[in-house]
């Protein structure tokens, strides 16, 4: 009889110990640690819980039985890629997952023991004090050893790893040292630390060299806008996610006044300073906050010796070995590249040649630059030097017409950077020999229209002349494609894989939504017939319209359908390709014969130009309009390599969304160049619009980013002063200034008047603004937009440099 019921119960029983074993209410987490008394890895029960269970500390596993004594938030439950470990005694030395102890013996030392094979301790907190009592988790996410009632003996907070959480301060005595990569918690590279002179610092700091990289090492402290005298040496993060240091630097998250957020500060293996938050219970981490954007081949050592950093929103960050040279460790580009060549000396002449390489350029390392010098010179002094690993040849900034050149002893901080204006030259074994691929290919892939799709564009319009050549062309079409996809695979899967995972899948998201192409006719029913105009430019009538989907969409009939096919789509797939809140989104497009359509997001309140004079746009939303438009900006030009240019800034290309967030139209649709090549008299004829053109566009100079620097500095003085550039004169008269003066030389005159005073700042601003202004942002403003239009465009910031001074003083006021 007890043979059935035994049988039935055994079921259960496992049923029961397995629930009791995942139920979180059967683990006995401890409040406190007392003294003489261990915690076993062994038993899963062994965690410390702070009182409001905010935060747990107790083994945490960092590899194939090899455990960690951490902290982590409680909250989900730690398992696989939702537990982030905040603070780890041994990140370098894991434990044995047998028998390992983490102890608080009766002399008052915290000791974590690898019973495993040694019985070593592999950690310990080094205190003796016989007065100490307990070990408990604070709920600021703090190990606190406490001699029982109020006295702090040792504190996790005193010895961060990579991560600050809220309340817990940086000091002169505390650091933040990166992790070694996404999945090894031991030390890496980077490192959070305030200098000797007051300053927070990011360094890059590897045995064999170090750079400070934030803030940017070429500016001055008075640019980057910290305070050098403060000794105090403190920084902190408070629970609502707004960050102040001693130094004067001090930012809001993006979700600042949110309170019920786990926040943390971390500095990424990658060397990015990021603050992250997340709502308990989620598993995902959003950045609200981070040192570094734009630019993240700014941070060095990326890549390590004798490689280069490349960026591209839909590829992220990457590195290359400069032609000549391999990869050191497969997988770890932080170990860079090493030669496959040797010299005898370095310096023997019929041993050497040099190869040239564009819009590459290495940061730091220079020997002995020359200035006004011819490149044979520069060449023979690289060719003398035996060390020397090759130079920089380029046009002079500061003496006009005359040539620098900066021989180089170290590859390093090596990066794509397409607006880097010199040649740099390798050296390189004489009977070496490199393919076009090894030179070319790496300085274009970025976001262009590729020159191949301008090949099939001719074979477009010869199609049907002749039959066998077509066949071939088919022929080599197919057997080309079919290369591509075989190589593509072989990247993607050799490659690929040891990259971020999400990145790869956010690129197949971006491929599977893609955008869509219309046909004519559904264009013409969603416009209701072209019937409700919205605007109107050089490029053609826009039309509101109602797509199949319900969404409202402005749809851009281009005028000048001469365009063919295959370059209308090539260009349409870049701008497509193009994501950023500040860029207009385009969801489609339709090419249909002559037709030549485009579908953009619709946006509630029209243009910039529309607005200008409205009493909606107050103050704050003309500085937000001028950060946004700047970001956007800066993202054409530097996060795609520069290859789109938008070259028509203007308040009528700047549209508005239902919040007035700005947000930049009509860029890409200036046609891809050759850099360098291109001059003004390709181009005049088709870009630019009066006022807001760059004096590149008349003198014969070349066209680069700058030109849109300049005409987003006039977009801003516009801003500022309420004043267009094309009617400019006619409303100085009104100001009591009737003499015939050009926008940007009164704007200069104003400021020089102001003196240190700046009293007559009120004689610039928009009247329209009431005098309801922040006054030191409107200064900021100003200084900003007359650096934008400086005559020499060399002399212009950058899109990206116009953003950080902007932000620089977001939150001061
Ligand atoms: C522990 O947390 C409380 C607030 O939760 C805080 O007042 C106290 O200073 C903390 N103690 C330590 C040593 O961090
Ligand atoms: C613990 O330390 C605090 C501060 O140092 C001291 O005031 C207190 O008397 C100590 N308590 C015990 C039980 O030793
Ligand atoms: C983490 O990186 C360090 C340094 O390169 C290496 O010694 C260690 O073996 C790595 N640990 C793991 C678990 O891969
Ligand atoms: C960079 O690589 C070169 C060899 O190409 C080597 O001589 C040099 O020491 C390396 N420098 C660093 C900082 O690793
Ligand atoms: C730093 O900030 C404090 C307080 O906000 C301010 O009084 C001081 O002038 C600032 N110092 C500098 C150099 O900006
Ligand atoms: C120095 O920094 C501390 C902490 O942020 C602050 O309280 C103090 O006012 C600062 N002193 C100066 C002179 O800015
Ligand atoms: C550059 O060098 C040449 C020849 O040495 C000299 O004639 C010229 O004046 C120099 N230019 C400048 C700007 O120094
Ligand atoms: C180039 O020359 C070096 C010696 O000068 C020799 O060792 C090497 O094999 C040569 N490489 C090629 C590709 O000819």
């Amino acid at each position: 009889m007890a043979q059935p019921s035994s049988f039935l119960l055994l079921p259960l029983f496992l049923f029961l110990f397995l629930f009791l074993q995942s139920c979180p209410l059967s683990t006995s987490a401890l409040p406190s640690l007392a003294k003489g008394t261990s915690l076993s890895v062994e038993n899963p029960d062994d965690v410390l819980v702070s009182p409001s269970r905010a935060y747990s500390a107790g083994f945490f596993p960092v590899g194939d039985n090899a455990y960690g004594f951490a902290i982590w938030f409680s909250d989900p439950p730690c398992s696989g890629a939702a537990c982030t470990p905040v603070w780890m005694a041994n990140r370098e030395v894991p434990v044995n997952g047998r028998r390992s102890t983490f102890s608080l013996l009766d002399s008052g030392n915290l000791v974590l023991t690898d019973a495993g094979d040694t019985g070593r301790n592999v950690w310990s907190s080094g205190t003796s004090f016989h007065s100490a009592a307990e070990l408990r988790l604070n709920d600021t996410g703090n190990l606190v050893l406490t001699n029982g009632s109020r006295g702090v003996l040792w504190q996790s907070f005193e010895s961060p790893t990579d991560t600050l959480l809220p309340q817990q301060p940086l000091t002169r005595n505390t650091f933040l040292i990166s992790a070694r990569s996404k999945y090894n918690y031991s030390t890496g590279f980077y490192k959070l630390y305030f200098d000797n002179d007051n300053v927070l610092r990011l360094l890059f700091d590897d045995p064999s060299f170090s750079g400070v990289y934030w803030p940017f090492p070429w500016l001055l402290s008075s640019q980057f806008g910290r305070f050098l005298y403060n000794s105090s040496r403190i920084a902190v993060l408070d629970p609502l996610g707004f960050f102040q240091s001693s130094d004067n630097c001090s930012f809001y998250t993006s979700d600042y006044g949110v309170s019920a957020m786990q926040r943390r500060m971390t500095l990424d293996f990658d060397g990015n300073l990021r603050v992250y938050s997340r709502e308990p219970g989620s598993t995902v981490w959003k950045v609200t906050w981070e040192a570094i954007s734009g630019v993240p081949c700014f941070i060095h050592g990326v890549c390590g010796n004798n490689s280069l950093c490349s960026y591209d929103p839909a590829k992220e960050r990457r590195c290359s070995c400069v032609p000549g040279y391999v990869r050191k460790i497969p997988g770890d580009w932080s170990a860079g590249c090493v030669p496959d060549f040797t010299f005898s000396d370095g310096c023997v002449t019929d041993e050497i040649k040099f190869v040239k390489l564009l819009y590459v350029d290495f940061y730091g390392y220079d020997y002995n630059p020359i200035a006004n010098t011819t490149l044979e010179k520069c060449q023979q002094t690289c060719m003398n030097q035996c060390n020397c690993r090759g130079f920089l040849y380029r046009y002079s900034t500061s003496k006009p017409g005359t040539f620098d050149c900066f021989p180089k002893i170290e590859l390093l901080n090596g990066h794509n950077l397409p607006s880097s204006i010199g040649e740099f030259f390798i050296k390189v074994p004489k009977n070496k020999t490199f393919t076009v691929d090894q030179l070319v290919k790496r300085t274009q892939y970025s976001c262009p229209p590729t020159p191949e799709v301008k090949v099939v564009d001719m074979t477009y319009s010869k199609k049907g002349k002749n039959g066998v050549l077509n066949f071939m062309l088919w022929f080599a079409c197919v057997v080309g494609g079919i290369e591509i996809v075989v190589v593509f695979l072989v990247w993607f899967f050799l490659i690929r894989n040891q990259q971020d995972v999400t990145s790869a899948h956010q690129s197949y998201l971006l491929a599977a939504t893609g955008f869509n192409r219309f046909t004519y006719d559904e264009l013409k029913k969603a416009t209701r017939n072209f019937s409700k105009e919205i605007g109107r430019g050089a490029g053609g009538i826009v039309y509101k319209a109602l797509l199949p989907d319900d969404r409202v969409a402005a749809v851009k009939v281009l005028s000048n359908a001469t365009t063919g096919e295959a370059d209308f789509l090539a260009e349409v797939s870049t701008i497509g390709r193009v994501n950023h809140m500040n860029l207009i989104e385009m969801w489609g497009y339709c090419a249909e014969g002559k037709h030549r359509l485009l579908v953009y997001e619709f946006m509630e309140h029209g243009s910039l130009a529309q607005n200008l004079s409205s009493p909606e746009l107050h103050w704050k939303r003309r500085f937000d309009i001028a950060v946004g438009t700047a970001k956007g900006l800066a993202y054409l030009h530097e996060e795609c390599l520069e290859w789109v240019l938008h070259c028509d800034v203007k308040p009528q290309n700047i549209l508005l969304d239902s919040d007035y967030q700005p947000k930049v139209a009509d860029f890409g649709l200036s046609k891809l160049m050759d850099r360098g090549k291109v001059t003004s008299s390709d181009f005049s004829r088709i870009r630019g619009t009066r006022g807001y053109m760059a004096p590149e566009w008349v003198s014969n100079l070349s066209i680069t980013s700058k030109v849109d620097v300049y005409s987003y500095g006039i977009v801003m003085l516009e801003v500022a002063t309420g004043i267009s550039p094309m009617t400019s004169v006619h409303s100085l008269e009104s100001r009591g200034d009737a003499k015939q003066i050009q926008l940007v030389p009164w704007a200069r005159n104003k400021v020089n008047e102001l003196g240190r005073t700046g009293s007559r700042l009120e004689e610039m601003v928009d009247p329209a603004l009431k005098g309801d202004y922040d006054r030191k942002k409107m200064e900021v403003l100003i200084e900003v937009a007359l650096w934008c239009v400086e005559e020499n465009k060399d002399a212009r910031p950058t899109m990206s440099q116009v953003v950080e001074m902007l932000l620089r003083h977001e939150n001061d006021g």
